[in-house]
């Protein structure tokens, strides 16, 4: 599976231009130095390796004001094209772009990428300056009116919500919902009102609740990205509590956290996981959950039922 980066050191924005010249400035003998403008210091970028730890992706994303954000520079090796690299580049850039509080996010691309940009919900606006000379470019806009959009595989976090208000009543009453899901990390939000105890905190309960269905979450979308199925269910779970949650709680499961593997299920075989989910409350770190999960292979005719 790939994974964003942001360049840190000097040998990757060394590796990160590098990409970037060979795919948007060498085919048309632009001199080296040309992938460069005066923005880059106050931009964020993205990149992607492959396994060999070639950059094989890049993307950069800049504020044009305080409501504008610019994403410039997308470009994906020709040999990596079509495996949905740029759409994660972008859905990353685009979420820099909310964090800073864009609503209007803008590029000026080219006529061969534009097909690129309207599926990732990006219009025409209008003719762009010309930079290069030879190169035409087209202006496009997308309006990032609401704040969290689910922006990698918000079909599968759809279901996945559904799946739990309709399996799991009681998540819906808990006002639990995805907030945001990167491909390496789920994040649920639930409301503190519908969730109160006497004391005017979240009832632990519900706390163990959020954490359950997030680690359970996580590993639903994880089984999608594999193209496998499984039924899961939690064989243990503890969690420890520091603080109580008292303004906004949120759970987060990392891909990181993740111990162990799905290959089981190819054979037919039972695979378990075991995960760790971070409890918020607001940015502060309140409560930790360890999970192990079972992830049981379904027999080929209830795999029918479910496809
Ligand atoms: C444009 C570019 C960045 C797309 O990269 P990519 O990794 O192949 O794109 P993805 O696989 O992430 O595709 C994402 C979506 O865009 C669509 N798409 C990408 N290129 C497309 C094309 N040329 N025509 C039609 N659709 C295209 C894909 O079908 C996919 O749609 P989906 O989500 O509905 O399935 C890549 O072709 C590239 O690097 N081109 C050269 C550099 C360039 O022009 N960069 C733009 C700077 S202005």
């Amino acid at each position: 599976m790939y994974k964003i980066d942001t360049p840190i050191s000097e040998q990757d924005f060394a590796q990160y231009f590098e990409m970037r010249w060979k795919m948007l400035r060498q085919p048309w003998n632009y001199p080296l130095g040309s992938e460069k403008d005066e923005y880059e210091q106050v931009s964020q970028h993205r990149m992607i390796r492959n396994h060999n730890g070639d950059v094989v992706a890049v993307g950069r994303i800049h504020m044009n004001s305080s409501d504008e954000a610019q994403v410039r520079h997308i470009a994906v090796d020709k040999e990596y094209q079509g495996k949905g690299l740029a759409k994660l580049i972008l859905a990353a850039l685009e979420s820099v772009a909310r964090e800073e509080g864009a609503i209007r996010l803008v590029t000026n691309s080219r006529q061969i990428s534009i097909p690129f940009f309207e599926s990732a919900g990006f219009e025409i606006e209008k003719e762009a300056p010309n930079e290069f000379g030879k190169l035409k470019r087209q202006q496009m806009v997308k309006r990032l009116s609401s704040p969290n959009t689910i922006l990698l595989h918000p079909k599968w976090c759809k279901t996945l919500q559904d799946t739990w208000y309709e399996t799991i009543p009681i998540s819906e009453q808990m006002g639990i919902k995805i907030y945001q899901y990167s491909g390496r990390t789920l994040e649920t939000r639930a409301s503190l009102n519908k969730n109160i105890n006497l004391h005017g905190t979240m009832f632990a309960g519900s706390i163990f609740s959020l954490a359950t269905l997030t680690g359970w979450g996580m590993i639903f979308l994880q089984l999608k990205e594999k193209g496998l199925v499984g039924d899961i269910v939690l064989g243990d779970g503890n969690i420890h509590f520091h603080k109580p949650i008292t303004m906004q709680p949120r759970a987060l499961c990392n891909i990181e956290s993740f111990n162990g593997k799905f290959d089981g299920l190819l054979k037919n075989k039972k695979c378990f996981i075991k995960l760790q989910v971070a409890i918020l409350d607001g940015d502060t770190p309140v409560a930790e959950f360890s999970g192990l999960f079972g992830v049981l292979p379904i027999s080929e005719d209830a795999e029918e039922q479910l496809s």
